[in-house]
């Protein structure tokens, strides 16, 4: 089984899940990423069977309206019951890494907004201690510098990430080398720098399931 077999298997997971908790209403969040790809093309199969969705980034927005599915604003809709995401790294506490897309403000914000949040991801993704990924934190351009300085004596290596510029007009610094043992510590107080936007740490926010796919099958974590 691939990776790509791993992650398609759980994004079909996420829908036997929601499945039968969604009506004509309900309105579904939509994360990012090739995890989160495999869910939009797999939810098109459910169509007429929920109202609309509120995506996390335009890609995942053209996905969706490439599908036939409706992506609405997220000021327009009252109640979100779920948001379904990948992730870049997991914790068995449900704390996640995420934004190696660069979508992470946008995710961060819909996640906020969700009833429930469920992680996809496949087995590599799991991890003791958060932050062997690059933590993903998006700055408004004209701090970068300021903002690398600040996140070296936090003790990380922040590289900026050449070429890409955010859904929202602003660049993303990866910080390298941290070693998270209090992840909702360090993603509030990465989020204090001035400048940051928000970081890819989604510990004060946590996953309320993660579901995570291996050879074997899809395992079912919740805290
Ligand atoms: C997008 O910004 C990210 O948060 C993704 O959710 C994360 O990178 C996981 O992506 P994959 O599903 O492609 O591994």
């Amino acid at each position: 089984m691939t990776q790509d077999d791993m992650k398609k298997a759980v994004a079909a997971a996420a829908l036997e899940e929601i499945r039968g908790q969604i009506h004509a209403d309900s309105v579904i969040g939509i994360g990012t990423g090739s995890t989160a790809n495999h869910f939009i093309d797999q939810l098109a199969a459910l169509k007429g069977k929920f109202r609309a969705t509120v995506a996390s980034s335009e890609a995942s927005a053209e996905r969706l309206r490439g599908h036939g599915i409706e992506v609405i604003d997220l000021n327009d809709v009252k109640e979100l019951p779920f948001y379904i995401d990948g992730a870049d790294e997991a914790n068995l506490q449900l704390a996640l890494v995420k934004g190696g897309g660069a979508a992470l403000t946008r995710e961060k914000i819909v996640a906020a907004c969700a009833k429930e949040f469920i992680c996809i991801a496949d087995e590599s993704k799991a991890v003791e201690t958060l932050g062997k990924f690059p933590i993903p934190v998006e700055v408004i351009p004209m701090a970068r510098n300021y903002v690398m300085r600040k996140l070296e004596k936090l003790g990380g290596r922040p590289v900026y990430r050449e070429g890409v510029i955010t859904d929202n007009g602003n660049i993303i610094l990866d910080v390298h080398g941290l070693n998270i043992t209090d992840p909702k510590a360090m993603e509030i107080e990465m989020n204090s720098i001035v400048g940051v936007v928000t970081n890819g740490i989604f510990a004060c926010r946590s996953a309320d399931l993660l579901l995570l796919a291996s050879p074997t099958g899809v395992r079912r974590l919740s805290v």
